[in-house]
């Protein structure tokens, strides 16, 4: 991977494609330096994402699909090297399922031109991935619309990780629907949870909130339920990495407390996301993979050691939010409510 430092820049691109590879926004570095860095074939696309350089589900997804199409791109044998590819990107991570759609659907793609020349195979697969990429932005803008009138005017708005622009192609879901908001004229402000032991909520949310000129408070996540037993949270908004058919959510580790404590709390706890994040080949939550993650993630902060040598240590990346917690599951078709077994499968079968 090779970078450049950027200074200032007006809006956040988190994942281009361009002629000397897939460039993105470093995120393990933000918000200290602002550096982009180029994966100039699959296998660094694949390590940007298991180190996290790109995170958040959407983008991990359009990441994948700019890998595959990196490798096809890069092969004299696409044919047999393509399963290869795919199986490299698919063992990055295994929570998100917007990683593995994405690749079906550059599966798909390759697939419907087999046999066609070289050039076009190659000039096909790019033009998916850039097109998955450009959809993405459209779906968190219509995430937006459709949630922001669930954001109570002159409230705060609790947030836990970062479902932002940085974690999408673009605006963010969670993140979009607050954005959405405040475009419409609300006068909305953020707390924006710390997000241990990785940071993105303190690193990241913050960041881009900032920039954007969204008030932002940000706080450390065991803070989270006297905020919300204060009466000054209108609403909790936060992204998902993968939805079971009966509206289980997988987030960030954090989330379900969160949850918890937003229903005890009567404040409404509300989940944003993109159709593809559905998985509903899974009947529950409980069947969702949950990554487990380096031990020095919790023993470091920002590489300063904060326990003592040898201690063991859990690090599960995501947690489950049983469906009974979700207020509304917003998406680009539509708000779902309970049953969601119900509603999730109507959204789905709604005409794009
Ligand atoms: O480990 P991460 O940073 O990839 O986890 C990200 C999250 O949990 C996000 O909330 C989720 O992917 C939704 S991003 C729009």
């Amino acid at each position: 991977m090779s970078e450049t430092a950027v200074l200032a820049q007006s809006t956040i691109e988190t994942i281009e494609w361009t002629p000397e590879g897939v460039v993105m926004i470093d995120q393990t570095r933000l918000p200290r330096e602002v550096v982009f860095v180029t994966c100039r074939d699959y296998r660094e696309v694949a390590e940007a994402i298991r180190s996290m350089v790109i995170r958040g589900a959407p983008a991990i997804g359009v990441a994948a699909a700019m890998g595959v199409a990196l490798g096809v791109l890069q092969s004299d044998d696409p044919a047999r090297e393509m399963p290869v590819i795919c199986e490299t990107l698919s063992k990055t991570r295994p929570t998100a399922v917007n990683l593995f759609w994405a690749i079906d659907r550059m599966k798909r793609v390759f697939a419907e031109v087999q046999g066609a020349p070289l050039a076009r195979i190659r000039e096909r697969l790019v033009e998916e991935a850039q097109a998955i990429r450009n959809e993405d932005i459209a779906i968190n803008e219509a995430i937006g619309r459709n949630g922001a009138p669930l954001v109570p005017d002159g409230k705060t708005v609790l947030t836990h990780c970062n479902a932002g622009a940085l974690a999408t192609a673009g605006f963010g879901t969670a993140l979009g629907v607050i954005r959405a908001a405040v475009q419409a004229g609300k006068k909305v402000d953020v707390f924006a949870d710390e997000t241990r032991p990785f940071l993105q909520g303190a690193r990241l949310t913050a960041w881009e909130l900032q920039r954007d000129g969204i008030e932002t408070t940000l706080i450390t996540d065991n803070m989270a339920g006297h905020f919300l037993k204060s009466g000054r949270i209108g609403c909790v908004v936060v992204g998902a990495d993968r939805i079971a058919a009966n509206g289980d959510v997988a987030n960030k580790v954090g989330t379900y407390g969160v949850a918890v404590l937003a229903k005890e709390n009567n404040v409404p706890f509300y989940v944003a996301a993109p159709i593809s994040t559905l998985d509903l080949t899974l009947v529950s939550g409980d069947q969702i993979p949950i990554e487990e993650r380096a031990a020095r993630e919790v023993i470091e902060v920002q590489g300063v050691a904060i326990a003592p040598e040898g201690i063991k240590v859990a690090n599960p990346a995501f947690d489950v939010t049983p469906n009974r917690y979700v207020s509304a599951i917003i998406t680009e078709r539509g708000v779902a409510r309970a049953p969601y077994e119900q509603s999730l499968r109507e959204l789905v079968a709604l005409k794009k």
